[in-house]
């Protein structure tokens, strides 16, 4: 089932999360629903609060870029409880979009590397560092589940730049081909 996709200025977006168990209500039916309505947007990543839902959850899939790295062919995993649990020191940036945000492309200086923490679908636990674009991918996505959205991390400057977009955006007045869930319509 497609999930409509909260977008810029739905408080939810800023709302605290929670951890999840084993116990959460149709854990697989909500990870597969979020895989659906990844794929459906074109994204490669989404996280539970833009669902609307304030838990540690997020799904990433990657097939999409593996004409140019096969190291990505059929991937598609789903987070659970994912922390950030330290930072390489080199750093890059590179253009960033994000479901919530559509219209919007800035590019994002981070880490090129980091060490996540997280429990896979079947909740066994993982500490492992990644890099490469699942590095970008995952920090953007991990900074959803803290209240962090990519314009968060804009330079003041470019943040200014993206003020009309984010406002139309907060005024519901806006197109995108996928649906959504806008604080005003
Ligand atoms: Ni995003």
């Amino acid at each position: 089932m497609i999930l409509p996709i909260y977008t810029y200025g739905q408080p939810v977006l800023k709302k605290e999360t929670e951890e999840i168990d084993k116990d959460y209500p149709q854990l697989k039916e909500l990870i597969d629903n979020m895989f659906e309505t990844m794929e459906k947007s074109d994204g490669v990543g989404l996280a539970a609060p833009q669902v609307g839902l304030s838990i540690r959850l997020v799904v990433i899939g990657l097939d999409c870029l593996s004409d140019e790295h096969p190291e990505y062919k059929d991937f598609n995993k789903a987070f659970i409880n994912p922390y950030i649990e330290e930072y390489g020191t080199e750093t890059d940036g590179y253009e960033e979009g994000c479901l919530s945000f559509p219209g919007i492309h800035e590019k994002v200086v981070r880490p090129t590397k980091v060490r996540v923490s997280y429990l896979d679908q079947d909740f066994n636990e993982h500490d492992e560092w990644i890099d490469g674009f699942l590095a970008r991918v995952i920090q953007h996505e991990v900074d959803h589940l803290d209240q962090t959205c990519f314009v968060d991390r804009l330079s003041p400057l470019r943040k200014q730049m993206v003020k009309g977009k984010l406002k139309n955006l907060h005024d519901g007045k806006f197109y995108c081909d996928y649906k959504v869930k806008p604080l005003k319509k």
